[in-house]
């Protein structure tokens, strides 16, 4: 018996009683479609994938994005990726940790992810949580006054640029020129309505976000730090820790998400490991949807 619940927190639900290995139908797409449009987030728990079944998923909310990063990519599997402290690579903070700052998946692009996934293998027993913060209820949250400055309004991204907190480490860095050269920056409206349920929410202030245009740079810069700002208000965060067997959608248009740092593993209690598809465009059940 299927069961979706609101978590006991700001947004975000808890979905037990499904096996994604039989594969996901028509039916249950749009349960979970329908759970990740009311909640942003949504946790899937005890789930026992491989690589393909777990990309067959993922494949039904819409095209997987192989990442910038290419040498990031599952060697096989180039539409997943790796995400954790036990590889070599991982004893570099700057990939370890490459994520520890709020960022939307893929708003450097020009079709930016509409929905990312986190398959948890192997949970530390402390730490290794994803913060989520809830970008429709930062919008609803807004003074009307400040909801009509900012409607129509156009943000440059690119990735590695833009502003980050004092407590932000920087994005995972690009490796070379022509990785450099793929993602050129672009512009996203900064107030989106949901292309699927036409909820408006507050897009992508974190990583890469670092102009307005037709504003100056400073007068940019503190829009966009206010706005950041009341976006990451306790009231709009939610922190997920994981087990493993639990795997976590959530809606990349109307949220951003930072994980939070973690050391190398020494053994088993604090290893951390998860898969992590990227898609965009719609979920199959919803390519019809107005
Ligand atoms: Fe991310």
């Amino acid at each position: 018996m299927t069961a979706i619940t609101p978590l006991d927190a700001a947004f975000g639900a808890e979905i037990r009683g499904v096996d994604l290995a039989a594969g996901a139908g028509e039916a249950l797409m749009r349960l979970l479609t329908g759970a990740l449009y009311d909640h942003r987030v949504i946790v899937i728990r005890d789930q026992s994938l491989d690589e393909e079944s777990y990309l067959g998923f993922g494949r039904q909310w819409g095209e997987p994005i192989p990442h910038v990063l290419d040498h990031m990519r599952m060697a096989g599997y180039p539409e997943l990726m790796t995400v954790g402290n036990t590889e070599k690579r991982d004893e570099d903070p700057k990939i370890r940790n490459g994520a520890a700052l709020w960022h939307t998946d893929q708003s450097y692009e020009k079709a930016p992810a509409s929905a990312t996934m986190l398959y948890s293998i192997v949970a530390p027993a402390e730490g290794g949580e994803t913060q989520f913060c809830d970008m429709a209820a930062a919008w609803d949250n807004l003074d009307e006054a400040m909801k009509r400055r900012i409607a129509g309004i156009r943000v440059a991204h690119k990735y590695g640029r833009g502003k980050r907190r004092a407590d932000e480490p920087p994005a995972n860095p690009i490796a070379n020129d022509e990785q450099d050269s793929r993602v050129p920056p672009v512009w996203h409206p900064l107030v989106m309505p949901h292309p699927v349920t036409g909820r408006r929410a507050l897009y992508a202030l974190g990583h890469g976000a670092y102009a307005i245009e037709g504003m100056a740079d400073a007068e940019a810069e503190a829009l966009l730090d206010e706005l950041k700002d009341h976006a990451l208000e306790e009231r709009h965060i939610y922190r997920h820790k994981y087990a493993a067997g639990d795997l976590v959608v959530w809606d990349t248009l109307q949220t951003m998400h930072a994980a939070t740092p973690i050391g190398v593993a020494t053994g088993k209690a604090d290893s951390r490991l998860l898969w992590r598809i990227s898609v965009r465009g719609r979920p199959a059940v919803h390519a019809e949807a107005a």
